[in-house]
């Protein structure tokens, strides 16, 4: 008998097992969705997803609104002040110098799922 041929049925099955884990969601994954908005997609895929959809960063991660209720309870000119001149771990502009202070507001109100107070 041929050895090959026996083997396939094997091969077959740990290619099917791999194709399986890669396919399953990785645990406790942020939200890799962007605005609506094209311009602010565009922004936000250079700059703010890099952390805030990568939980070592130490980010809030955009989604999670547990995570951002602390921060939101800070109020808006807080945030804004901390996005712009950065804070902790937090780079100054988060990175994006072509943003404006409306495309902060827009970008944490995306990230967080609450309009700013
Ligand atoms: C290089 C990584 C990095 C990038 C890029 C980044 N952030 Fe952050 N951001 C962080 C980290 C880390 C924290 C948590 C800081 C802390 O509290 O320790 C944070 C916190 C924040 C906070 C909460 C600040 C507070 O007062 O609690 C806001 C708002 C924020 N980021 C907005 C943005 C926006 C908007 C962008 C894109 C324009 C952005 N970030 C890009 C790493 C980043």
């Amino acid at each position: 008998m041929n050895i090959t041929a026996h083997r396939l049925p094997l091969v077959a099955l740990l290619f099917a097992l791999a194709a399986c884990g890669r396919s399953a969601p990785p645990p406790a994954a942020a939200s890799k969705a962007s605005p609506a908005d094209p311009a602010l997609a565009a922004l936000y895929e250079s700059s703010c997803r890099d952390c805030h959809t990568a939980p070592g960063s130490g980010a809030p991660q955009a989604g999670d609104a547990a995570a951002w209720a602390p921060r939101l309870a800070q109020g808006k000119d807080s945030l804004l002040d901390h996005t712009i001149n950065g804070y902790l771990g937090m780079p100054p502009m988060g990175m994006c110098m072509s943003c404006s202070e409306d495309d902060f507001a827009s970008l944490i109100a995306f990230m967080s799922g609450s309009e700013l107070q």
